[in-house]
């Protein structure tokens, strides 16, 4: 591809609406040579200028600098810290000031880490709005913007009680509450804050994530004030997935090399930006990596065209500790690559896929299902959405995606060409394709 040609933007698909970029963790300058940080951070910003027409607003999600040092980390010098954010804004991250455009910033494990790093970024950032909670000012905030609300979180405050990341990501759930009710009125709700709520390709320790503790009744609030997104990034991945219908969008591939092959795992994640339209339909994304191709396409809710969807009703069943409610094979291949079953005396759903190009299926595990009564199920599956795109909900609920360890989604080539369902309930293929005749 010609490394200058335009990249087409996403758009919103029709008025209101609004397009930005997303990302977050490029770690600028690490202790250690050749991991290549500001190399790939340099390509990305290559890649956000590439795009026409230029995203509205930036949002860049944390972990900018590398910080962690002994000089600013334990011991607490906060000149030679302040000496780094200056010389890492006015170089490497140059040209997203050069983008002019609003950019929404929320501190990472490697920006604020300390009592004194965190003065740093208040003196940094003063331009930030100072309406966090009392003792989070200017490190969390609001920011309204006609049909626009961003809020941005620091999960690692010290007045949470956030000593470091190994004690997981913190948030005023109360405040977050608040703010959403008195902008009730705001069209579309963006949420900020550096670690997933739900975990990302199997990274489910403490440091890699918020808290549950701090993250349930958190996202009990997103979900209650119907929040377009939340966006966070510190897994080295990118990642979309869907709780009570709410998307959580992780993308921390603006340059930092951690993990296998330098990515949670490499080579299924990559260094990327996300750009993103929001609009009264919803949410679309594009991941583009740092050769300016566009890896990945996303929506929420999910276009039909694509989408394969299947509702299961029951009347009430006897415990089993397993049936299978719906396989789809081809050919004689070792395993159905579909694979949808209710496992344990008190049953939960399970959904298990096989590429051919893989050796066994991959699982996810979804929602327990009371069959003492009579029940309604629905499971779908969208290629596009990766590993979240094996979605669930138990009668009206909203959807949820599954949880796994894997960095993929539904990947074999091909739906399957045969269909078995169990005689025990009905069951109906509701997507737009009829393939279960
Ligand atoms: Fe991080």
């Amino acid at each position: 591809m010609n490394g200058s040609a335009t990249l087409q933007t996403l758009l919103p698909r029709g008025e209101p609406g609004c397009h930005f970029v997303a990302y977050g963790d490029c770690c600028i300058g690490p202790p250690e040579p050749g991991r290549g940080h500001e190399k790939h951070l340099a390509a990305v910003h290559q890649v956000i200028h590439r795009l026409d027409p230029r995203p509205q607003f930036a949002c860049f999600l944390g972990d900018l600098i590398w910080g962690l040092t002994r000089d600013h980390g334990p011991n607490h010098d906060g000149q030679s810290l302040r000496q780094e954010w200056v010389e890492k804004l006015a170089n490497e991250m140059k040209p997203l000031a050069d983008l002019d455009v609003p950019v929404f910033r929320i501190p990472g494990n490697h920006d604020t880490m300390t009592p004194v790093s965190e003065t740093v970024w208040r003196e940094v950032f003063h331009e930030i709005p100072q309406n966090g909670p009392e003792g989070q000012e200017g490190l969390t905030w609001f920011d309204r913007r006609d049909d626009l609300l961003i809020i941005g979180i620091s999960v690692y405050a010290m007045n949470m009680g956030s000593p470091f990341t190994m004690m997981g990501g913190r948030v005023d759930h109360g405040w977050v509450d608040q703010v959403l009710t008195e902008h009730s009125d705001a069209r579309f709700k963006l949420v900020l804050g550096h670690s997933p709520v739900h975990p990302v390709n199997g990274y489910n320790a403490p440091k890699w994530g918020m808290l549950p503790e701090f993250g349930e009744p958190f996202w009990e609030v997103l979900v209650r004030h119907n929040v377009t997104a939340y966006l966070c990034s510190h897994v080295i991945a990118f990642d979309v997935q869907v709780h009570d219908g709410v998307p959580q969008i992780t993308t921390g591939g603006a340059g930092t090399n951690s993990g296998p092959g330098g990515c949670m795992p490499a080579p299924t994640e990559y260094h990327h930006c996300v750009q993103l339209a929001i609009d009264d339909l919803g949410l679309r994304g594009q991941v583009i990596d740092t050769e300016g191709t566009v890896r990945e396409q996303f929506n929420w809710p999910p276009l039909r065209d694509g989408v394969m969807e299947w509702s299961f009703k029951s009347e009430p069943l006897d415990p089993r500790p397993s049936r299978v409610l719906l396989a789809g094979h081809s050919g004689k291949e070792a395993f159905p690559r579909i694979h949808v079953s209710l496992d344990g005396y008190q049953p939960r759903l399970n959904v298990a896929l096989f590429d051919p190009a893989d050796i066994y299926p991959n699982s996810w595990h979804g929602p327990e299902v009371d069959i003492r009564h009579p029940f309604e199920l629905t499971v779908a599956i969208d290629p596009a959405m990766g590993p979240g795109g094996v979605l669930a909900r138990v009668g009206n609920e909203p959807f949820s995606s599954l949880e796994t360890d894997v960095p993929h989604g539904y990947k074999a080539n091909g739906w399957p060409e045969t269909w078995t369902t169990s005689t025990e309930m009905l069951v109906e293929n509701t997507s737009v394709q009829d393939v279960l005749r």
